[in-house]
């Protein structure tokens, strides 16, 4: 190809034209003309050595004679668009042929031109040609900048690593028809490329091992390698199966290469250079959505360890209660799972299942007592629920949870504290914490009474279920503890709880 070097199109005067004839005063007259408009002209005698020369130069155009000795044009033009389908293909007839001709252009040929002709009608069918290309590219590239700005619309509210790299992966199989492609991210403790993610052109197989430690000097200083035909070799490990084009673009952040994606072509593929722009900028935007992925992966993970924190905080002080957290955490994340909740729900309903008592810490009595609360203690611990909102509350990252904490002692009958919402009113999350924190006080010793049987507490949820409980929530809970007893007996685990 011969873009343009600020669009990536090509212009009418920089078209690069290949014409193939057995009549070397046929190649010799068409590119002296053609010439004269200011196109790049090269020339073959036969079909196998115009392959040759497709093998190292891009054209836009391909002018082939129809009748030639070692390879018919037809034959030619279906090697060159196998190879290229960018490539505009004009046939070359005598008058006789011309039924061959058409044959061509229901093949792909763009037109034809009977012998013998008149140059201005070959000059006029080849700019023509060249414009309807310029519009194609165009269309391709409005095409293709599209869909980038919706994969950066998508990228921007995708925060899992591995959820940017397979949409980047994808977006990049879809654009440049790739074969394989691969992306190595820089590791922070060793500083070496790892394999992050990959991905294989539908009933694609051949696995060529990408020579790592060239391709990563290659890229290291921010520039792009691109390589085609046999120099691929020298980025390539295996001998057997070696691409035909290979692509490596560095993803950089702040001018610091944080990774690299590779592209990898076989069966005589080129990358254009409109392509090698294309996953340059999306190599850009990759590289940010990396960093940001890892920063709220690191806040997470602060997150994660401020709520242990908190929990084991609260389970020091309320001795009596030991491991009721974690517990009603298992029941809590049994339920999520019949109700089918997504990742993030469940990552949420954990957190809230930890913390949900968390406001026990602000109750300024003791809680701990071997007699059960007196009335006036019951009214001060039932202000745990609005202890903990207001302690999590100037913590921004951990709202999503208040609801669980805030309401967990809500009843499906409106009789509960501390707002007394009723039915769906109540956050899920709060009507799952509701059931899963009730089975396990009734199945927990207290100071004051002992541990009632599971069956009995079983009773007791569906005995309440619609006025205590949602019993759509109670329903399921039976549900996910009948599966994780057949489970655990079937692990001839022990039997929980
Ligand atoms: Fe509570």
């Amino acid at each position: 190809m011969a873009p343009d070097d600020t669009t990536g199109l090509i212009s009418l005067d920089k078209a690069r034209i290949l014409v193939v004839d057995d009549e070397a005063v046929i190649t010799e007259i068409l590119s002296d003309f053609l010439g004269m408009e200011g196109w790049e002209l090269e020339s073959a005698t036969s079909g196998p050595a115009a392959l040759e020369k497709l093998e190292s130069t891009s054209f836009d155009l391909m002018i082939s004679d129809l009748k030639m000795p070692l390879m018919s044009g037809l034959e030619l033009m279906e090697k060159v668009l196998s190879k290229d389908e960018g490539v505009i293909v004009i046939i070359m007839t005598a008058f006789g042929t011309v039924e061959t001709a058409i044959e061509a252009m229901k093949k792909g040929a763009f037109d034809y031109i009977l012998k013998p002709f008149k140059m201005e009608e070959v000059v006029q069918i080849v700019r023509r040609a060249i414009d309807m290309k310029r519009l194609a590219d165009e269309n391709i590239r409005l095409k293709s900048t599209l869909s980038l700005y919706r994969l950066f619309e998508d990228l921007d509210v995708t925060i899992s690593l591995n959820e940017v790299l397979d949409r980047v992966l994808d977006f990049a199989m879809r654009q440049v028809d790739a074969d394989e492609l691969s992306i190595y991210l820089q590791s922070p403790e060793s500083g070496e490329l790892e394999l992050k993610r990959q991905l294989r052109a539908e009933g694609f197989s051949a696995d060529a091992s990408i020579d790592l430690e060239r391709v990563s000097s290659e890229t290291e200083s921010g520039s792009f390698l691109i390589s085609h035909g046999a120099e691929i070799q020298e980025f390539i490990k295996s001998n057997d199966n070696l691409p035909d084009a290979l692509l490596s673009l560095p993803l950089i952040y702040q001018s610091k290469r944080v990774g690299v994606l590779n592209v990898l072509g076989y069966e005589g593929k080129r990358f254009t250079e409109g392509q090698r722009k294309l996953l340059s900028i999306l190599s850009g935007r990759t590289a940010m959505s990396i960093i940001n992925s890892q920063l709220v992966e690191e806040l997470r993970d602060t997150v994660r360890k401020i709520i242990l924190s908190l929990a084991s905080a609260l389970e020091a002080m309320d001795r009596y209660t030991a491991g009721h957290s974690d517990r009603v955490t298992h029941y809590a994340l049994l339920i999520g799972q019949v109700l089918e909740l997504g990742e993030l729900d469940q990552e949420i309903l954990q957190q809230a299942a930890l913390m949900h008592d968390i406001g026990k810490i602000g109750c300024h009595a003791n809680l701990n007592k071997k007699d059960e609360l007196t009335a006036k203690e019951y009214e001060i611990f039932k202000e745990h629920p609005t202890h903990g909102k207001n302690i999590l509350e100037p913590l921004t990252f951990l709202h999503p949870v208040i609801p669980g904490v805030h309401l967990h002692h809500e009843r499906w009958d409106g009789k509960g504290y501390p707002v007394g919402l009723s039915g769906n009113e109540i956050p899920l999350m709060a009507r799952i914490l509701a059931v899963a924190d009730s089975y396990d006080a009734m199945t927990s010793n207290r100071a004051y009474r002992k541990a009632l049987a599971h069956k009995v507490a079983m009773e007791e949820l569906k005995r309440c279920a619609g006025t205590q409980f949602d019993p759509a929530i109670v329903a399921a809970f039976r549900e996910a503890i009948e599966n994780h007893r057949k489970e655990a007996l079937r692990r001839k685990d022990s039997i929980p709880p």
